[in-house]
Order: structure tokens, then sequence, then C-alpha cells
């Protein structure tokens, strides 16, 4: 039997590290303003060295939070459970930066909705904390729930933050 609560709170550093960049990104562009052989942005204006760096520190503060309140049962101590946290912001946000990667070689313009983007940012968390969690992580019921949940409230939060007036889309 699946652990649900066990999942979402797994899952808190990842969206706290997505949800970050959207109050706090700005300034120099990730890409540096670099273009890609096929003429269109490297990563796009979405993409800012602050949001990543924030994003990552947001979702490591959050780590440590969740490590030190509700040790969850796949890391083997607190402090590994704290790593992994760090390692999982920094997935998130490669993961993120991957995504505009893979939507400006589509052609696809900075902001547009995409839903391998979504997907993209928690495979590449779930690679990068993978030295630290049990393997019992991966089983399909979780690897399900945890796709399925976040292919439900990416929207959802997106939506919150435009009518919050966080966000230029509603997507
Ligand atoms: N953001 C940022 N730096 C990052 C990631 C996000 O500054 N590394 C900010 C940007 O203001 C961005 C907003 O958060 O517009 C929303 O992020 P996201 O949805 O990931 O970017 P998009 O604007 O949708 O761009 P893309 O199409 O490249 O994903
Ligand atoms: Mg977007």
């Amino acid at each position: 039997m699946a652990d649900f609560l066990s999942l979402i709170l797994f899952l808190l550093p990842i969206y706290i590290a997505n949800s970050i960049p959207v109050l706090l990104g700005g300034g120099l562009r990730l890409d540096l303003g670099m273009g890609f052989s096929d003429g269109r942005p490297l990563l796009g204006e979405g993409k800012t060295l602050r949001g990543f760096v924030a994003g990552v520190a947001g979702g490591t503060v959050a780590a440590g939070l969740l490590a030190a309140l509700y040790p969850l049962q796949w890391f083997p101590t607190p402090g590994s459970q704290f790593l992994g946290g760090a390692l999982m912001a920094l997935g998130t946000m490669c993961g993120d930066a991957a995504g505009s990667f893979l939507k400006r070689r589509l052609g696809m313009e900075s902001g547009k909705p995409f839903l391998l983007d979504t997907m993209l940012f928690l495979a590449f968390a779930l690679v990068f904390v993978f030295p630290l969690v049990d393997a019992s992580l991966y089983s399909i019921t979780n690897l399900v729930f945890l796709f399925a949940l976040t292919i439900i409230l990416h929207p959802a939060t997106n939506f919150i933050a435009n009518k919050a007036g966080l966000k230029k889309v509603p997507w």
C-alpha cells in the first residue's frame, strides 16, 4: 500500500523549487541571450539565473525543514533526506531548463504550455535523487501517483499564479 501523504511531502521541494522563480526570477538570462544553430534562443527569456538559483535555494530550504519535521521512509537518515531534497531542487531547475531547450527546438515560444516540460522537471528530480533513495520509491504505483499529481497540479498552480497577477499567462 503506497503512502500517498509521504509522496506528497516528498514532492514539496520539487514544487517549491518550480514555483519560486515565478516570484523571484528576472535579470540575467540563463542562456545569456545566446541563440542555437536553428536561429532560435537557446532557452529563451523565461529562464533567468536568479530564478534558477532562487528555485534551488528555496527547494533546499524546504527540504531541510521537511527532513527535520517529517523523516520519509525512502531516505536512510534525515541528513540524506536533506541532501536528496537539495539534489531534487537542482534537478527540478535543470529539468525546467531542459524543457525550455526542447520547446525552443520545437519552435515553441516562451510561456507556451507543453505537457512534456511538466513531466521533464519531475523526471530530472527523480533521477537526481536516485543515489540517495531506497529503490522502493520507484514502484509503479508511486511513479503513477507522482506524475499524475504533478500533471494535474502544474496547470492548476499556473492558473492561480496568473489570477494572482504573478504570471502573464494562465499556463
Ligand atoms: N523563471 C525564471 N527563471 C527560471 C525559471 C522561471 O526567471 N529559471 C520565471 C520566468 O519569469 C518565467 C516564469 O518564471 O516566465 C515561469 O516559468 P516557466 O513556466 O518555467 O517558463 P516559461 O515562461 O513558460 O518559459 P518556457 O516556455 O521556456 O518554459
Ligand atoms: Mg511555462
